[in-house]
């Protein structure tokens, strides 16, 4: 077979997803406006209940965003100026955000060379008496190992907080619990491109503790359940109805389309063998979900295959060029380049690569070809 010189590849198609179920789409939002309940009402309720049950949480809250999810958490969980909350320097700028709403300080260690993820060793090193909360970030779609990470939490009397927002459904390394079921709190983005991503800005919280539920129900509507009544100083963080509609939707196709994601990865392993860049590991029993299909090119040749890939009409994304660490806004936590090693390196070496379940063989084909020509 011949492949194409020049084929347009998305990095995430996400037209070519709607194509799917627009009709259904365009019903629901259609429902919505009908009934004009446009804020909380029984499509947020039933979304509650769903992501819930696919999380196999007790429990789970839908807000605004995935910032607003750990930033409803971190408060709820009381955490405050004076207090430090352990994650890391690889992952996307809200993670560290979030906490620096709080007043707390943002301790970032740097992650696992082979895994991208959290370093459990660095966690631990990190550990102070002011130490209120460690947020794992399972990033990519693939979950940090949380059997060490809780023992060492509990054993901490710490608190665990999963940003799962790039994890939907993925597995931890029991092979059993999702991701964001674990902690006392897990939080999701659903933002448009993510595995369940709505037409809009949308998050969830998921937690087995009803009281903290109740809380963040509280807190996600300026601090009050019964209109105009207001115990504590909230937020506006509500998920709106048409977004829980749409998510509802979409969930009903989400381990389908979990399934196609890892069967691509599987095959991008195969076609991007001995070419010279560096596929991520899959851990065993495919507990990945493939948010995004990351490589690496060492060498300093990431940049040129960038510029390559982009000629032949290929979208690509690095996450993340800046790390946290060395970010403008985070001057004031005082790091330096050099202190944080391994997130460094691979900010100049990681590349993400069409990675959505739309993508067809044959452009998966024209992606991996284009970087063999390149590597090669
Ligand atoms: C790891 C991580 N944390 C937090 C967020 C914040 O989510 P949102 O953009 O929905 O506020 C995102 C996504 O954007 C993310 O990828």
């Amino acid at each position: 077979m011949t492949v194409a010189t020049t084929m347009d590849v998305p990095l995430v198609d996400l037209k070519a997803q709607y194509r799917t179920i627009r009709e259904e789409v365009r019903a629901a939002i259609d429902g919505v406006l009908e009934t004009m309940q446009l804020t909380i009402g029984p499509n947020v309720r039933a979304f509650d209940k769903e992501w819930a049950a696919y999380c196999g949480t007790a429990h789970a809250v839908g807000v605004g965003s995935g910032t607003d999810a750990l930033m409803l958490a971190i408060r709820a969980l009381g955490i405050a100026a004076g207090d430090e909350v352990i994650t890391v320097s690889q992952t996307f700028f809200a993670t560290v955000e979030a906490i620096c709403y709080s007043g707390a300080r943002p301790v970032l260690v740097d992650v696992d060379e082979d895994s991208m993820l959290m370093d459990l060793a660095a966690v631990e090193a990190a550990i102070t008496p002011r130490t209120k909360a460690i947020i794992p970030v399972h990033l990519y779609g693939r979950t940090v190992d949380m059997g060490p990470l809780l023992k060492l939490a509990a054993a901490h009397k710490i608190t665990v907080i999963e940003d799962a927002s790039q994890s939907h459904g993925a597995l931890l390394d029991d092979g059993v619990t999702k991701a964001g079921a674990a902690g006392r709190v897990g939080c999701f983005s659903f933002y448009c491109s993510k595995n369940l991503g709505a037409y809009g800005e949308a998050g969830s919280i998921t937690t087995n503790d009803a009281g903290l539920a109740d809380e963040f129900r509280q807190l996600r509507e300026h601090g009050g359940v019964q209109r105009y009544y207001h115990p504590v100083v909230g937020y506006n963080a509500r998920l709106d109805e048409i977004q829980a509609a749409i998510l509802r939707i979409k969930l009903k196709r989400l381990p389908q389309w979990t399934e196609r994601r890892r069967a691509l990865a599987v095959r991008y392993e195969e076609l991007l063998a001995g070419s010279g860049v560096r596929t991520p590991e899959l851990p065993a029993g495919l507990r990945h979900v493939m948010y995004a299909y990351v490589v690496r090119v060492s060498g300093g040749r990431r940049d040129a295959l960038r510029a390559h890939l982009t000629e032949r009409g290929i979208g690509t994304q690095v996450h993340y060029p800046v790390p946290i660490h060395l970010q403008e806004a985070a001057r004031f936590l005082g790091y330096k380049n050099g202190d944080l090693p391994v997130t460094e390196r691979l900010s100049t070496e990681v590349l993400s690569i069409p990675m959505y379940p739309e993508l067809t063989d044959t452009q998966q084909q024209h992606v991996s070809s284009s970087i063999r020509e390149f590597m090669k």
